[in-house]
């Protein structure tokens, strides 16, 4: 098997050293392996496969190096500006931000979804938002042999997808300290406010998700709406999902779908009060869902509650998958 050389860029934040332990999980072949951060970090060691690597500081000259794929989880800003640098010296960047996902020329990829748009690449692949990643992976079999007409999404989502900073804020603030990188305290709230506000009063994690699920089921269509939610909940995203289809259905025939599903457990037992819990999606990398139910307000709707761990399968993994992806392509 064909070895490559593998960079991770924002190597010391919170997704950053989760893409470390799922790329050791998945013992992806790596002959060279470089860790990248800003100035603030270069010069700290981080371990990987039992070896210290030392952190080196993301310049223009990072890629001068042969780097066959890195993966970006830096900000938006840091991927606007090195991404194209890295395309330009042959590697391809799989980019865990916002910056490219909308692109036309930039694929958006659930691997278990879309895996055939990493074809067109043109040395950049975005990994969509941590929200969209597990909604996708519930909805392209249930689109695929129901047709999806709309869906409305409520989410519920960990501070962990804000970032180091989102962690502190709510562990600072259940000591009664005030929020640093929330607009409001965190602890004891629920703040319907993730990502900035838009014209349409919209905010952009809302508007994320909407762009992301038409642009990942190819239906740029299709009718979806969100209110997306930040809650006292330090990891994994919960998400109520709400789906009016085009033809009529058995829920056994939904229920059996999503069990067949790849990356989807079925978690759904309400007799015995069990359904999809942030704290045991912890960890994991599957997407999991309950609470399978008809809407009974619609002729062909269901609702459903989808978890998973959003610095894995909302991040780090999904990006990784795409490297393997890329890897089983160069062999
Ligand atoms: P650093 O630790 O040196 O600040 P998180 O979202 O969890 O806070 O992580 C953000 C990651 O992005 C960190 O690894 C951070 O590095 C990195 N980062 C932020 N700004 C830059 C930049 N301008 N150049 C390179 N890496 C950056």
């Amino acid at each position: 098997m064909k070895k490559v050389n593998l960079a991770v860029v924002g190597a010391t934040g919170m997704v950053g050293r989760t893409f470390l332990k799922v790329l050791e999980e998945r013992n992806l072949p790596i002959e060279n392996f470089y860790v990248m951060a800003s100035a603030r970090s270069a010069g700290q060691t981080l371990t990987f496969m039992g070896k210290e690597y030392v952190v080196e500081e993301l310049t223009e000259h990072s890629f001068d190096k042969p780097i066959d794929i890195a993966l970006f989880s830096a900000g938006g800003s840091t991927s606007e500006k090195f991404a194209p640098i890295a395309a330009a010296h042959g590697c391809i960047v799989v980019d865990n931000s916002a910056q490219w996902r909308m692109d036309p020329k930039v694929p958006l990829i659930v691997p278990e979804v879309n895996p055939e748009d990493i074809s067109w690449n043109s040395g950049i692949i975005a990994n969509p938002n941590c929200s969209t990643i597990q909604a996708m992976v519930t909805l392209k079999p249930l689109d695929d042999k129901f047709g999806i007409k709309r869906v409305v999404y409520s989410t519920y989502q960990a501070v962990s997808g804000a970032g180091v900073a989102g962690w502190k804020d709510l562990e600072d603030g259940l000591k009664g300290e005030a929020p640093k990188k929330f607009p409001h305290p965190i602890a004891n709230n629920c703040l319907p406010h993730i990502d900035v506000f838009l014209d349409n009063g919209y905010t952009k994690e809302e508007m994320k998700m909407i762009w992301e699920t038409r642009k990942i089921l190819h239906d740029d269509d299709m009718k979806v709406t969100a209110t997306t939610v930040r809650v006292p909940v330090f990891n994994s995203h919960s998400e109520s999902i709400n789906i009016e289809f085009e033809r009529p259905f058995e829920l056994s025939e939904v229920v059996e779908t999503l069990k067949n599903a790849p990356g989807v457990v079925v978690t759904d037992d309400p007799a015995n009060n069990v359904y999809p819990l942030a704290v045991d999606a912890a960890g994991k990398d599957e997407v999991f869902v309950g609470r399978i139910r008809r809407d009974e307000s619609v002729e062909n709707g269901i609702n459903l509650w989808v978890v998973a761990d959003n610095i894995r399968k909302g991040a780090a993994t999904n990006a990784v998958q795409i490297a393997q992806l890329l890897i089983d392509a160069m062999q």
